[in-house]
């Protein structure tokens, strides 16, 4: 069997996430590590024993033509690097969210069609221990036929919560429900509809944004719905999907936190506060059999490496596709548009512009003027805008 070569752009938080799980698996090799920062090159270097190490990408793919570059880099470089990396034909590992906008999403897809390389987008939680036991479940019919989704992300701003943990949520949703074809949304900001003015750059590099709290309807085939809240709460709470079907309701909390971590199952469709019955089962999570405990890779990120290889090694798409990726940026776009225009959008959309960006420029407005990129200071500038502080 082959060892898949791989190669490590950037080398920060997800980086090393990255490299850990690469480095602990058996059929994948590091071959070299890039980054603009020497001192992180050295680090991700020294821990994992690799000597290859670059400040060029291309001079590190030309050397050592690797069979999977992973991109963990901030999201606002998702597209040129994407681009820049497959023009070498080589299979790309790319952070979530794919890219900002179905533009630059299209863009990605094409020139990795036409270098006839894959994409797998890391949303690692969809292959991940917890998600598994609640594919289990749901393949054993224990909560009978799905009828309905639920979930609320993190705490942060509405907009910035879609992009950075709705992502993970929607393509957890999609793995189950299939392809959505329609949403419905509503976002809100201080307390009133989103306006033009309310059209932000989003912290993290994330794209454009609006609304401090959304609500999302998906529409499914047959008739499976879900919604999705991103809303900035007061208080921390862990990012949560509950699956209802026609006998019991499977939860999933995975996320973010070590704390309130794991799948459960209620074996009956509501919960009645008088039921005698045991409420709910906790179902264990299911790792990779080659997976090692002691390593220092973790298990999600071992499972998308794992299913990468069988991916490779039987010619198809990873489970955490390009075109699954490429389809959560049309449903997080398609949030934004409803939202914005207050109508319901079918998906794939025609326009694949921003339509946060269509919406100002319908209205008389250039793009919005820059904030700070890290979210704390992000978030205190929004605040001076609203006029609550400042
Ligand atoms: N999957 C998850 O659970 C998860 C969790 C958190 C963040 N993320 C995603 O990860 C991404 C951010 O990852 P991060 O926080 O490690 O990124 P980061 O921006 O902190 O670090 C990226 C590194 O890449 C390097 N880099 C950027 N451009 C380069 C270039 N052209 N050549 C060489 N090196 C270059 C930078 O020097 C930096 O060290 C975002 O897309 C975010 O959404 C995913």
């Amino acid at each position: 069997m082959k060892n898949y070569r791989v190669a490590i752009l950037g080398c920060r938080g997800r980086g090393t996430a990255a490299a850990r799980a690469y480095h602990a698996h058996p059929r994948t090799e590091i071959v070299a590590l890039c980054d603009l920062v020497q001192d992180l090159l050295d680090t991700l270097g020294d821990e994992l024993g690799v000597a290859a190490r670059y400040t060029d990408l291309d001079a590190m793919i030309s050397q050592h033509q690797p069979d999977i570059v992973a991109i963990p880099t901030g999201t606002e470089f998702h597209h040129s690097l994407a681009l820049r990396v497959l023009e070498h034909g080589v299979h790309i590992d790319i952070e979530k969210p794919l890219c900002v906008d179905c533009q630059q999403a299209d863009e990605v897809l094409a020139k990795a069609r036409e270098k006839n390389a894959r994409i797998a987008v890391h949303h690692q939680g969809r292959v991940g221990v917890y998600m598994q036991a609640v594919a289990k479940a749901l393949a054993e019919g224990r909560i009978g036929q799905l009828r309905h989704i639920h979930g609320h992300g993190k705490t942060y701003y509405g907009g910035y919560n879609l992009m950075n943990i709705g992502t993970h949520m929607i393509n957890n949703m999609l793995k189950v429900a299939g392809p959505c074809h329609s949403v419905v949304a509503t976002a809100t900001t201080d307390g009133h509809a989103i306006t033009p003015t309310d059209v932000v750059p989003s912290p993290q590099g994330m794209g454009t944004i609006a609304g401090e709290h959304i609500t999302a309807t998906l529409s499914f085939a047959d008739g499976v719905t879900a919604t999705l809240l991103q809303h900035r709460f007061p208080t921390p709470v862990n990012p949560v999907i509950e699956f209802c079907g026609s006998e019991g309701r499977l939860v999933l909390s995975q996320l973010v936190w070590k704390r309130d971590l794991g799948a459960f199952l209620l074996p009956q469709p509501h919960y009645a506060l008088n039921d005698q019955r045991e409420p709910w089962e906790v179902l264990a999570p299911i790792y990779c059999e080659s997976y090692d405990p002691q390593s220092s890779a973790h298990p999600d990120d071992y499972a998308y490496v794992e299913e990468y290889v069988a991916a490779l090694d039987e010619g198809r798409e990873h489970e955490c596709s390009g075109s699954a990726g490429h389809h959560i940026v049309e449903i997080m776009m398609g949030i934004f548009e409803s939202a914005a225009y207050g109508k319901r959008v079918d998906l794939p959309q025609q326009d694949r512009a921003h339509p946060l960006l269509r919406w100002r420029r319908e209205n008389g407005l250039p793009p919005p003027d820059p904030m700070p990129r890290p979210y704390a200071e992000w978030l205190a500038a929004e605040d001076v805008r609203l006029g609550r502080s400042g």
